[in-house]
């Protein structure tokens, strides 16, 4: 069970943070997988539309790179009243002082400026996304390195609710890091983020990944071609490491570029078309796929999810003492 916020399409950090072991998982495992729009909703409800069209976006994203909606349920958070109700009880079970140390969400209210129009929404949200993990009863959550935190704060509620109503219905959940590495933006000061305007999307144009991979940040003293070179550091080799399946001509270029003798215009170039090769296909995928279609996906994946946590809360209310006729 895993998700996104859509708050804009899908780039390769998602990918190599998450989408990927999604793919490999959903033939092995029952697999949900959420557009989370109400969790969207809380630092974005002033847009609504934008976060509405987006949850297209990320659907296609998602069927572009590979996720096959007849194998893994892909459904929209809000069309899940179910996820609603389980929140409203595990909102008893977390102090306000919980919430002030998720190191996540901290970074975030940083980050957004909040101070004292901090949203109550906004601030519990790691509550709503304990529902969605634990409603599911996943076992295993493919999410990124940032939301370790709202996984350790889910496996506290999900003890908490056992011990206090004294059940084993809700288990706990594992988060599966994947290849374990963020991907570093093009700017190589922090991870690629969409926010922060250094991803390379999935439905980026060939000239834009172009634009972009020439933009990356290479060595700074790598002044002339026959200069040595650093790699350490290098947001191509970076993504080389990642992309190019071919580990042994990385490793050749690596010891060349220390060397010096290998211009930052050959490597890119060979960079923009292992990008290129890899998202060529996705691109297509993406632009095929149209609105009726998407919307079966969604109509179907809703229905199996409001299915999956209805049974979930069936023994939840039983266990809370919550059933009256
Ligand atoms: N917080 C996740 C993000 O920022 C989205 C999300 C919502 C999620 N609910 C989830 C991820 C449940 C994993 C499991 O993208």
């Amino acid at each position: 069970m895993t998700g996104d916020r859509p708050t804009g399409p899908l780039h390769l950090g998602h990918y190599v943070g998450s989408l990927e072991s999604r793919i490999a998982f959903q033939s092995l495992y029952e697999s949900y997988i959420l557009i989370a729009d109400t969790q969207a909703l809380t630092d974005n409800f002033e847009e609504p539309e934008r976060v509405h069209h987006n949850v297209y976006e990320v659907l296609r994203d998602y069927i572009a790179v590979g996720i096959d909606p007849h194998i893994a349920t892909i459904f929209v958070q809000s069309q899940v009243p179910q996820l609603t109700e389980l929140t409203s009880y595990f909102m008893n079970l977390v102090t306000v002082s919980r919430l002030e140390r998720n190191p996540t969400v901290k970074a975030e209210i940083q980050q957004k400026g909040f101070g004292e129009s901090l949203p109550a929404g906004f601030f519990c949200y790691p509550i709503s996304q304990a529902a969605d993990i634990a409603g599911f009863k996943a076992h295993i959550v493919p999410v990124g390195e940032d939301q370790l935190p709202m996984i350790e704060q889910c496996n506290e509620i999900v003890r908490r609710f056992n011990r206090i109503y004294k059940t084993d219905c809700l288990v706990e959940a594992q988060a599966y890091l994947g290849r374990g590495k963020r991907l570093t933006g093009i700017d190589g000061q922090s991870k690629a983020s969409k926010s922060l305007g250094n991803a390379i999307f999935l439905s980026d144009s060939k000239e834009e990944v172009k634009r972009k991979v020439f933009a990356m940040f290479t060595d700074p003293n790598h002044l002339r071609v026959s200069d040595p070179g650093a790699v350490e550091g290098n947001v191509v080799f970076s993504y080389l490491d990642i992309f190019d399946t071919d580990t042994e001509r990385v490793a050749d270029l690596k010891a060349h570029y220390q060397r010096g003798g290998l211009g930052d215009t050959t490597l890119k170039t060979l960079l923009t078309d292992i990008l290129e090769a890899f998202l060529a296909p996705i691109r297509e995928k993406r632009a095929l796929l149209t609105m009726p279609v998407l919307k079966d996906i969604l109509h179907h994946g809703n229905e199996r999810a409001r299915r999956k946590v209805e049974a979930t809360l069936s023994e939840v209310r039983e266990a809370m003492h919550l059933v009256y006729d």
